[in-house]
């Protein structure tokens, strides 16, 4: 039996990983803000799946919280053989719209816990041989928007760079960048999404299978959907200042407060 630790296990993505995670037989550690969320997602998975759920409640915006994250995975009588950096959110709003307080937030969630959290397990599962890493990204990482974009661009640059590093000892690390993806993610940041085409919206559960695969397969970037496949290579001979501009007016539009 193996185990994998989720951060942001109880929505959207990454409660979609904890399903498939659950129903491939894995045990696992969710990771979130809120107990009772974490608790009852726990004994759903339990109960529907016979696996064990453990629950970790933990602000990753803060050294606590991240601090009892490593712990758990540098536990070696009780080793994480799969972790997913999943937890993140969007701030609304255009550069200088956002708090500085908030701009520093994302970077400790998106940015400093998964550079940590990664660590953390790589070590162990260096001196074992074996495990895999997924840090959450996004497409937005390949188009300038903001701190948004730039943290999830880290993201890539960060897990490529440490995977070609770990190369033969058995760590896979990959970054997976999704496109839209109906989630909580859009509600929670006060963003409407009404500008958003429904073409280009993803399903959680797809895209979770196609992360795995590419995985399975030692890709160290997986961008899952076709149509984002294609956008991306679009992207790749645009101009930077037409692609800023479409950027920054995609998605970010401000929502009923
Ligand atoms: N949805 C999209 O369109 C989209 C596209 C590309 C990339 N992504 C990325 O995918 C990841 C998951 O997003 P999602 O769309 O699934 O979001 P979501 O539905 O809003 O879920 C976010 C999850 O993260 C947890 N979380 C948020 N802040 C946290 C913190 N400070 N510490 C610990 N846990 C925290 C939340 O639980 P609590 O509130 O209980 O902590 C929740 O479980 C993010 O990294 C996001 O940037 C999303």
């Amino acid at each position: 039996m193996t185990t994998a630790l989720i951060t942001g296990s109880t929505a959207g993505i990454g409660a979609a990983f904890a399903r498939r995670l659950a129903a491939d037989g894995h045990d696992l550690v969710l990771v979130a803000r809120d107990t009772k969320r974490l608790h009852e997602q726990a004994t759903e998975l339990h109960d529907r799946h016979g696996i064990e759920a453990e629950v970790l409640t933990a602000d990753l915006a803060t050294d606590d919280g991240i601090e009892t994250v490593t712990a758990r995975l540098g536990d070696r009588k009780n080793p994480v053989d799969l972790l997913i950096n999943n937890a993140g959110f969007g701030n609304k709003g255009r550069y200088l719209d956002v708090s500085m307080a908030d701009e520093l937030k994302m970077l400790k969630v998106h940015c400093e816990a998964v550079l940590r959290l990664t660590s953390a397990a790589a070590t162990s599962m260096r001196a074992r041989g074996r495990g895999g890493v997924v840090n959450v990204a996004s497409v937005a990482a390949f188009v300038p928007r903001g701190t948004y974009g730039a943290s999830k661009a880290w993201v890539v640059q960060f897990t490529q760079g440490a995977a070609k590093d770990l190369a033969g000892t058995g760590v896979r690390l990959m970054a997976l960048c999704p496109g839209f993806v109906r989630t909580e993610f859009h509600e929670r940041a006060g963003m409407g999404t009404d500008n958003i085409p429904g073409w280009l919206w993803l399903d959680a559960d797809k895209l979770v299978a196609a992360a795995l695969e590419d995985l399975a397969r030692g890709r160290s970037l997986s961008i899952p959907d076709p149509r984002y496949k294609a956008l991306m290579g679009v992207v790749k001979v645009m101009p930077r200042a037409l692609l800023g501009g479409i950027s920054s007016k995609t998605g970010r539009k401000y929502g009923p407060r």
